[in-house]
């Protein structure tokens, strides 16, 4: 029998802690589902196809790429485990912080389903500091967040943060001198 977890997530955008934390966990687990909530309550910047697909390009290549799956589920995390016969939820810790938002989450999912185990991994030192949301504010600001998000994920933000700038109204505009000339999001006057 495999052993199989569920490492649920908004992954807006996946980051390189992320597959950090799925490598460790590929040496407990056999397989890991990395399950995107399509309710999450938050205002997403990558659709949840944009999110499958930067998730996807980011594992292509990898030696462990065929022992991870990209879904996406609604409603309760619990039932979703269940539906897909596992019976571990994978969630990674940086700080104090993480924990308080976790410990609960975990008894309530605990209460919801008593067969499912939360396990939670310690982040890499190296990413400790990273989540999606400061990823995304350093780009939207002109910073370069290289070696901090796998390539693909790099290269989409540039181009979603240069789209955004160029036109709709209800997103934020590039206001920042860019310092990595790599990293340009406003499209230079000719
Ligand atoms: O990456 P995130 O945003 O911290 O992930 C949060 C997530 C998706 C794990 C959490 O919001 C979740 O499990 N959502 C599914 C709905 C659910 O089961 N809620 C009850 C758990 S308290």
């Amino acid at each position: 029998m495999i052993s199989l977890a569920v490492y649920p997530g908004s992954f807006d955008p996946i980051t390189n802690g992320h597959l950090d934390l799925l490598e460790r966990g590929l040496k407990v687990f056999d397989k890991i589902l990395i399950a995107i909530a399509r309710n999450a309550g938050k205002k997403p910047l990558f659709s949840i196809d944009e999110r499958v697909e930067l998730i996807e390009d980011s594992l292509r290549g990898r030696s462990y790429e065929d022992r991870l799956e990209v879904v996406s589920f609604d409603g309760l995390l619990v039932d979703y485990v269940r539906k897909v016969n596992a019976k571990a939820i994978l969630r990674g810790l940086r700080a104090i912080s993480d924990f308080e938002y976790e410990f609960p989450m975990s008894l309530m999912n605990r209460k919801l389903n008593e067969e499912v185990e939360t396990f939670f991994l310690m982040t890499g030192l190296r990413y400790n500091y990273i989540s999606s949301t400061i990823i995304k504010e350093v780009v939207i600001s002109g910073g370069s967040v290289s070696g901090l998000v796998p390539e693909p994920v790099e290269r989409k933000l540039r181009e979603k943060f240069m789209k955004l700038d160029e036109g709709s109204s209800d997103v934020p505009r590039v206001v920042v001198p860019l310092a990595d000339p790599k990293l340009v999001l406003r499209k230079k006057a000719s």
